[in-house]
């Protein structure tokens, strides 16, 4: 017998030096039953590529800006991430030949950071939150001042370029193939990005589906005052104009002892699991599996794995310190009718999405408290901040 004589299934990938970018996507999908027989919902693990899910939009916004002349060859980039872009980017500079420095803030877990290093990107730490606008602000003001030292350098801008939509094309695709049908998809939002992009993809082809998204308490996307947060991946202290506002039915936030339930659930019993967005979307997924039919789609976008998060959501000494182990999981959430200006403690939704900025610019709703006028960050507070 001859080995041509075998199929394989799913098909296998080869990456070169030459192109190493055929290591990302074709991710795998997991099914998770949740405690009622016959619902549950599917698993899109972008764990499975090199870096997590941001190696699709480095490769993509580096492509782009070639293309576009943006980015000249060999010329640098500077961009700030709390770590999964920066992962990307790291790849994405490797394969194209620039060298990358990720501007980010203490909360980086260390691991991430000797990582990071490890793939040749230079880290650049800022000290101090910007009393206004917060780590994120720092971290923006940080890489403008290197951008301006450096002739050349180009700025991915993951919060505003719509080459971060776009890069998720191929992700909504590989749904569609995998799954044929859609009824909801549920994503984790920071910049926005991958749900804009791959619901782009979902709702032309299924035009009755939902989209339904995940933040963190304390995030000001959609509406709430900026709080420190300790959550890093999803939740942002500014307003990124990739979220696509009109598309989401639902968003919920979720606080992190209700994420960490929820990682360690999803280790214990399916070997999958990721870090605090992965959580986040776990129970939010379960919880809209368990209402729908049993017939019903549900898919959840896992953005990364486990592995930079042995010292933080699967450390219990971590947890114990803020008080995250000692609090059953909720079952459902509080369901809140006007989220402007809201501020949620507990894991809370709504069905009244709105864009803060467009909100206040019509004069319309609640204020929200600290909105600033031009949309570059909300006042007070951090992102990443480590303390709850
Ligand atoms: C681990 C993780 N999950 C979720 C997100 C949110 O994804 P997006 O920026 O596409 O909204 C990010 C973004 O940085 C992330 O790093």
């Amino acid at each position: 017998m001859s080995i041509t004589e075998f199929a394989v299934p799913g098909g296998l990938r080869t990456a070169t030096p030459g192109d190493m970018t055929a290591l990302v996507g074709n991710t795998p999908l997991l099914r998770l039953a949740t405690a009622e027989t016959g619902h549950g919902y599917w698993a899109k693990l972008e764990g499975a590529n090199p870096g997590g899910i941001k190696d699709r939009a480095a490769l993509h916004l580096v492509r782009r800006a070639r293309e576009r002349g943006d980015l000249a060859p060999g010329a640098p980039i500077v961009e700030s991430s709390s770590g999964t872009l920066g992962l990307g980017l790291a790849l994405a500079g490797m394969a194209s030949g620039h060298p990358v420095t990720v501007v980010a803030d203490p909360g980086l877990e260390p691991s991430l950071r000797r990582l990071l290093a490890a793939y040749g990107a230079h880290v650049d730490i800022v000290a101090e939150p910007d009393p206004v606008g917060g780590w994120q602000e720092a971290r923006r003001a940080r890489v403008a001042e290197l951008i301006a030292g450096s002739p050349g350098a180009w700025n991915p801008d993951q919060y505003h370029n719509p080459d971060n939509v776009d890069a998720y094309e191929a992700l909504g695709l590989e749904l569609a193939f995998q799954l044929r049908h859609i009824d909801i998809l549920v994503c984790a939002v920071g910049t926005g990005g991958h749900s804009a992009g791959v619901f782009g993809v979902l709702r032309r082809l299924y035009p009755h589906a939902r989209l339904v998204g995940v933040d963190s308490p304390g995030s000001t996307i959609f509406g709430q005052p900026a709080r420190p947060r300790l959550m890093r991946g999803l939740g942002s202290s500014i307003y990124p104009r990739n979220v696509a506002y009109d598309q989401f039915s639902e968003v919920h936030w979720v606080p992190p002892a209700a994420a960490i339930h929820s990682c360690r659930r999803l280790a214990r019993h399916s070997y999958a699991t990721g870090g605090w967005s992965v959580g986040a979307v776990a129970l939010v997924a379960d919880w809209l599996a368990r209402r729908e039919p049993a017939s019903a789609r549900v898919v959840a976008i896992f953005p990364d794995g486990p592995h930079r998060y042995a010292d933080t959501v699967f450390n219990d000494e971590y947890c114990r310190q803020h008080q995250l182990l000692d609090q059953p999981l909720p079952t459902d959430p509080e369901t809140v009718d006007n989220p402007l200006g809201h501020l949620s403690v507990a894991w809370t939704r709504t069905t009244n999405v709105q864009d803060p900025l467009a909100s206040q610019a019509r004069g319309d709703g609640a204020r929200v408290a600290g909105l600033v006028a031009d949309g570059a960050a909300a006042p007070s507070l951090a992102d990443g901040e480590v303390r709850a």
